[in-house]
């Protein structure tokens, strides 16, 4: 901000002149321009006007960014610049509904036809946008290379200098978007198509044709390549400028030319009259016999005709001959060269400058917004959107001071007067009003009027202009110098009007005899009365301008309308019409509210920082500077609204820190009277503070500087507890915010939970109810958990053994199922403890099957049998060393166990140790282990036993064993021991059971024994004289 800036003031000196303690000092303000200009400062503000110094170099500070930062900030928030002015401008006109124009001005060179364009692209870039406006805006920008092409030349002072006054109106539709321009151009310099002096050029267009266009073009308007071969573009003797690129700039022309709709024949014939005029320059005349003046070379005046689109004899004519009525008697009157040249010099002029004023004319219906024709047929659109609001710029020659000032000069620096004079009028009106919008009492402010010069020079019959119009016009001869002689007769008495003869001695020196001196208010300047009678007539032979009228090119038969001829009263000078145009251009000034830029050139050589005091003290003079300085600074330096100062200084008050709770006008007053502002050096308006002298502001901006330092650390802590703060709540609200989802989502799954419940219930019902049916889509989800649900508990209740026949009941459908499934399971059990028998166990299984096969249903007390394992080792306690001695060689006892045997001589039972080995039974004594009977497996004829429940059987000896016998044993493991013997000796198929109640059996020496089976109440055995009687009490209880 403005006031931040004040800080590094000692370097960069203050953006607001205004803030200069010494504002009357020439000294202090041009130092303080000067440092901003070392610093690449350009721009400095006195109040709202801006002070633009040309750099010369491109600085960094025209980017979009840069437009983009000054967009709706307040005026003194950001460094001044001319897109500030632009924006302010922008904003005012949109705010308060009104227009707004943008004055600038400088000498030639200063940069104001830059600030000009950077300004229109400022609002064309930052203005309220919509596709309409897209191609207005194109046009309004396209607009500057055209006219510069046409109005600009390159001067001693400037490469592109623009050689008319220019001022173009933007329009802006209620929106704020742009919707159409208007330019008015004044006083071309026509005298350069002409003339040039050395070292400058001719207008730019000249140039870049003939560089630019291509062969074709070249051909048909009959030109050639090289400009030192046309008089018009070769007295400069500077046709190339290295700054220049004249053939870009051509087609620059081209483009903007289609943009802006200019047909191709209007390109054509505007072509061939920039053409035709060069040709002109190189008509040259010769005196003949008679000493009239003939053309040189006809052909030249051939091709003039062609481009003209004139005829060729009427063209000749009118160049060498003039027309002269006489006694209502015409008559041609043969021209001398000299009248000639300066015929064929003042139709090259006439048909540029129409041609040029055509060409504003062309662009403005270009600009003219397509809306206005349509808007005003529809009469019931609202006044406000019929509203416009304009922006005008104003980029006018400055002040210009010449060694040799001449008409030119004059009208230029008239011009400036009378800018000056508006400038004063406005910002004294802009001064009081505020004054009194604010309720301060208005302060005289001691000023220099320059109106008193304006009425020298404009003012009806007394002034230089009708003075100069009445030498013009009246009869007999009249020259420059019967002129000088009745300014000095009219207003010789005026304090700003001096000659050579009205001087003392000392002025005489520096005033020639046919020159005037007029006391600017920016300076004296002189004048040269040379020429101002011709300039000012701007003559033109009527003959000439017949051929014009008539002529083909529609350009030139517009820009010489016929009817100029009939009119009887004669043409209005150059100077009553600048001197009209001029005011004219006032009126439209003073209706709108004007902002300034005022441009300073910083040297000569344009060079980069380069700054020549001298010029710019110059400068700084004729520019009013310091005159607007002083009408800014006669009441107050600085003011600003309350809101914006009590912000600011706020913090150098107790009570006004940190919040002031009344309104910001009593907290101003609080704070400068905390601030010991003395009486008089301030004034609170409605609603802004006046702070009459800079060192006020200044002290308090200093205190500020060291209070914000102070501050600084209580901010810190105070902004880091704040953000603490902050982060914390942001936390918190999240955490209410997730909480309060989920337990929608909870809620809501909840919903859904208990709809598929109800649902899954229902259909469950009815799935029971029809379950018996076959399957269909009622049943089938409750078929298919009625399933399911067996099979898993099927799954839970197995039986986990084989002799476990139980089974889950099973629904009826699944009935057959349910067998099925019992059966695989008792197969797996089965096969599963097949797998995990031992080889012993295996083995004594197989025993067990081969006793089942023997006895099972034949003997009685075999099922009791079953359960009681049978015996796998030898009963090795039972056996003595003596018996294991005796059994042969190679052989085991594989089985043993006691039994009683009962001998076959008379039935005595004996205790005996019964041995089975893989090759024969042996029967040991029990008492002293001798061997008593040996029966090997091969001699064993079969086994016997009874089917009743006793415990005796009997070995079938060989029949030829006479000796011993059959062995008839009991054995308390009788099922076992025959079981074992039957497999050891593999006699399986050989064991018989009686039931016939008595068995058989052979005795020594051939006789045989019988054994009875009687059923009683004992288990005994006797003797009878034939043999035994078993009894045996096993009943069985089927
Ligand atoms: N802001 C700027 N930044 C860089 N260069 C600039 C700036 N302003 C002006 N110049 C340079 O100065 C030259 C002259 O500027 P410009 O044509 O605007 O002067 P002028 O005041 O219009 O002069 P005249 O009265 O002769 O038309 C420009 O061509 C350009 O090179
Ligand atoms: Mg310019």
């Amino acid at each position: 901000t403005m006031e931040g800036a004040l800080t590094a003031r000692d370097r960069v000196g203050v953006q607001d002149l205004v803030l200069l303690e010494d504002y009357q000092s020439e000294t202090a303000f041009l130092h303080n321009i000067k440092k901003r200009f070392k610093e690449k400062l350009i721009y400095t503000y006195i109040g709202s006007v801006l002070i633009s110094v040309n750099p010369y170099q491109q600085l960094g500070f025209y980017s979009p960014y840069h437009m983009e930062k000054y967009q709706g900030v307040n005026f003194y928030e950001m460094p001044p610049h001319v897109y500030a002015i632009g924006d302010n401008t922008y904003r005012s006109m949109r705010n308060e509904a009104s227009d707004q124009c943008i004055l600038i001005s400088g000498e030639s060179g200063s940069g104001k036809t830059e600030a000009s364009k950077y300004i229109l692209q400022y609002l064309s870039v930052c203005s309220a946008s919509n596709d309409n406006v897209e191609h207005i805006k194109g046009r309004l920008l396209q607009s500057n290379p055209i006219l510069e092409a046409f109005g600009n030349a390159k001067t001693h002072r400037n490469d592109n200098s623009s050689r008319f006054g220019k001022y173009m109106d933007i329009e802006f539709d209620h929106k704020g978007a742009p919707v159409g321009g208007h330019i008015l151009n004044y006083l071309l310099e026509k005298s350069r198509v002409v003339h040039q002096a050395s070292g400058e050029r001719n207008f730019h267009i000249f140039y870049q044709l003939l560089e630019g266009a291509d062969e074709e073009l070249l051909s048909r308007l009959m030109l050639q390549k090289t400009p030192d071969k046309y008089f018009y573009t070769s007295q400069g003797k500077c046709a190339k400028v290295s700054s220049i690129n004249d053939r870009r700039d051509f087609l620059a022309v081209q483009k903007a030319l289609k943009v802006l709709e200019f047909s191709p024949k209007n390109i054509d014939e505007l072509l061939s009259i920039v053409a035709s005029v060069l040709h002109l320059g190189n008509v040259s005349f010769s005196a003949n016999e008679e000493g009239h003046a003939t053309v040189d070379r006809e052909h030249e005046i051939q091709k003039i005709a062609n481009l003209l689109g004139c005829q060729f004899e009427q063209l000749l004519q009118a160049l060498t001959h003039r027309t002269i009525e006489a006694n209502k008697e015409k008559m041609e009157s043969p021209l001398t060269v000299e009248q000639a040249l300066y015929a064929r010099d003042a139709l090259s002029k006439a048909i540029y400058g129409r041609m040029f004023n055509w060409l504003v004319l062309k662009l403005n219906g270009s600009l003219t917004s397509k809306n206005d024709v349509i808007m005003a047929l529809i009469t019931s659109q609202s006044q406000d959107r019929m509203r416009k609001n304009v922006i005008g710029l104003l980029d006018i020659y400055g002040f210009e001071i010449f060694k040799s000032n001449s008409f030119e000069q004059f009208c230029i620096n008239f011009c400036n007067e009378k800018l000056q004079q508006l400038f004063i009028e406005l910002t004294l009106k802009q001064e009081q009003e505020e004054y009194r919008a604010e309720g301060i009492e208005w302060e005289p402010v001691e000023y220099f009027n320059n109106k008193i010069i304006c009425d020298l020079v404009e003012e009806r019959h007394q002034g230089i202009i009708d003075i100069l119009d009445e030498e013009c016009l009246r009869p007999g001869e009249a020259t420059d110098n019967t002129f000088l002689s009745k300014l000095e007769e009219t207003v010789g008495k005026h304090p700003h009007f001096i000659t050579h003869a009205l001087g003392d001695s000392k002025m005489r020196k520096t005033i020639g005899y046919e020159e005037f001196r007029l006391v600017h208010y920016a300076g004296e300047v002189t004048y040269s009365v040379k020429g101002f009678l011709d300039k000012n007539n701007d003559l033109l032979y009527r003959d000439l301008k017949v051929t014009m009228s008539v002529s083909k090119n529609e350009i030139v038969k517009e820009a010489f309308p016929a009817t100029e001829l009939t009119k009887l009263k004669r043409p209005e000078t150059v100077g009553s019409q600048f001197r009209t145009s001029l005011n004219r251009l006032m009126d439209i000034l003073m209706s709108k509210e004007p902002s300034y830029v005022r441009c300073i050139k910083p040297n000569d050589a344009k060079m980069a920082d380069r700054f020549d005091e001298t010029l710019v003290r110059h400068q700084v003079k004729y520019l009013g500077l310091m005159e607007n300085l002083r009408v800014r600074r006669a009441g107050f330096a600085y003011r600003r609204t309350h809101d914006i100062f009590l912000n600011r200084y706020k913090s150098l008050c107790p009570e006004t820190w940190p919040h002031y709770d009344g309104p910001s006008r009593k907290g101003v007053d609080v704070l400068c009277k905390y601030l010991d502002y003395k009486e008089g050096e301030y004034r609170l308006g409605k609603t802004k503070v006046f702070i009459r002298f800079p060192r006020t502001l200044f002290a308090t901006e200093d205190a500020f500087q060291i209070r914000k330092h102070e501050l600084a650390t209580t901010i810190q802590s105070v902004f880091r507890g704040w953000r603490q703060k902050k982060k914390f709540t942001t936390m918190r609200n999240a955490v209410t915010l997730l909480s309060s989802q989920w337990k929608k989502i909870l809620a809501q799954r909840l919903k859904a939970k208990r709809k598929k419940a109800t649902l899954d219930i229902r259909k469950f019902i009815l799935g029971f109810m029809t379950r018996l049916k076959p399957r269909c889509p009622e049943n089938a989800d409750f078929l298919d958990y009625v399933r399911y649900s067996y099979l898993m508990r099927a799954k839970e209740s197995l039986p986990a053994s084989v002799l476990d026949k139980s089974w889950i009941h099973s629904p009826a459908a699944l009935e057959e199922t349910g067998k099925l499934l019992q059966q695989l399971n008792m197969k797996n059990l089965m096969l599963k403890y097949v797998k995990g028998v031992s080889p012993q166990r295996k083995a004594m299984m197989e025993e067990k099957v081969l006793a089942s096969a023997i006895f099972r249903q034949k003997k009685k007390g075999y099922d009791e049998s079953v359960a009681n394992p049978f015996q796998d080792k030898p009963r090795v306690e039972q056996l003595k060393p003596k018996m294991l001695a005796t059994i042969d060689s190679g052989e085991q006892a594989l089985y043993c166990c006691s039994v009683t045997k009962y001998d076959r001589h008379g039935y005595h039972p004996r205790a005996r140790t019964l041995i089975i080995t893989s090759g024969a039974t042996y029967l040991f004594d029990s008492k002293d282990g001798k061997l008593k009977q040996k029966i090997s497996h091969n001699e064993l004829r079969g086994i016997s036993t009874s089917s009743l429940g006793d415990n005796v059987f009997v070995l079938h000896a060989p029949s030829d064993n006479k000796e011993k016998g059959d062995a008839i044993v009991q054995s308390t493991f009788v099922i076992e021991t025959i079981t074992k013997l039957a497999r050891i000796a593999k006699k399986d198929q050989d064991v018989k059971i009686v039931d016939n109640s008595s068995i058989l059996h052979d005795m020594t020496g051939g006789k045989q024994g019988r054994i009875d089976y009687v059923v009683g109440n004992e288990v005994s055995v006797t003797k009878t004289k034939t043999g035994l009687v078993v009894v045996s009490s096993f009943l069985h209880l089927n």
